[in-house]
């Protein structure tokens, strides 16, 4: 891996498990391109902690495709190598909310926009690059023809299916990537502070701050998956607390992992540049 200043992308950067992450990262010395929407929080957690030039935002919407290419492209032209993405962004509405691709908001923010910017970013990972994407044990049956219809849409089995989704994209990543060197790990955190679902239900919203923690653990479990050595041999594994977990039964169907690739690889309009 790396030397001392791993390059390390951020997407979620101004969330909870994001911010952490880069905040533990910027610490141990990374470079870091935060790939946020731009806010007065993002400015905010830049300066904080952009100490040694080495820390910067890049503008993405990931929801928009035109949006996700052009960050791409700035943030090839701001660095060679990339030692590690980790894809924290995600958003959950209670209510249907289409994109300009005319996609459903959670499977174009969750999947597609993730998908799409991982693969363009092959060439820089490219060579021990690591990709981890957070996620959570979802078994939620991921059926495009659903998640595309509007009719069908149900808020919670929507988000549900983005977070298996990420699963299936992982495993599938872990042995397309291997030509290029590169590892993929889907990491679940556990239930942490944050305002993610804060459109689901009071009693639920209030349960889960109850159980949450903060998001210190899963920052530096994120930290050690895209810098130590530890992992540089492994590939293709689902984490949570730095160990090994199972992953859902229905999100290992190798089939079903594929066919979710090249559908979502046809409604981003990848060619033939990704993995
Ligand atoms: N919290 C938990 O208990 C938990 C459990 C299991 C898995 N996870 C996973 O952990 C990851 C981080 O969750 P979190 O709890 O830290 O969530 P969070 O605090 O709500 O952060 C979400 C982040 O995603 C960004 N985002 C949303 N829509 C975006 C878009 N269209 N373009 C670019 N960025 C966008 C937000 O940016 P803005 O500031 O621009 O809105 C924010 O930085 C998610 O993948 C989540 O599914 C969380």
């Amino acid at each position: 891996m790396a030397g001392l200043h791993p390059v390390i992308v951020v997407t979620g950067a101004t969330g909870a498990i994001g911010s952490a992450t880069a905040e533990l990262l910027a610490r141990r010395g990374a470079s870091l391109l935060l790939l946020s929407r731009p806010s007065e929080r993002l400015d905010t957690l830049i300066e904080r902690l952009d100490r040694d030039n080495r820390v910067s935002g890049v503008e993405v919407d990931l929801s928009s495709f035109v949006s996700v290419r052009a960050a791409v492209r700035q943030v090839s032209r701001s660095v060679g190598h990339i030692d590690a993405l980790v894809n924290a962004a995600a958003v959950f509405t209670s209510e249907y909310q289409q994109t300009p691709d005319a996609f459903e908001l959670m499977l174009a923010t969750n999947h597609l926009g993730p998908f799409l910017l991982t693969n363009l970013l092959r060439d820089s990972l490219a060579g021990a690059g690591r990709v981890i994407t957070i996620t959570a044990p979802s078994s939620t049956r991921v059926d495009m023809d659903q998640l595309t219809s509007k009719d069908q849409f149900r808020a919670l089995r929507t988000f549900g299916a983005t977070k298996a989704a990420n699963l299936m994209f992982t495993f599938e990543l872990a042995r397309r990537a291997k030509r290029w060197d590169v590892r993929a790990f889907a990491y679940h955190p556990g239930l942490v502070r944050s305002d993610l679902m804060r459109e689901t239900a009071r009693p639920i919203r209030l349960l889960s701050r109850i159980a949450s923690r903060s998001p210190d653990r899963a920052a530096e479990d994120v930290a050690d998956l895209a810098t130590s050595p530890a992992f540089g041999s492994t590939t293709g594994w689902f984490f949570k607390g730095g160990r090994r977990i199972d992953p859902p039964k229905a999100t290992l169907d190798i089939e079903a992992q594929r066919s979710l690739w090249r559908r979502s690889a046809d409604l981003v309009e990848l060619g033939d540049s990704g993995f």
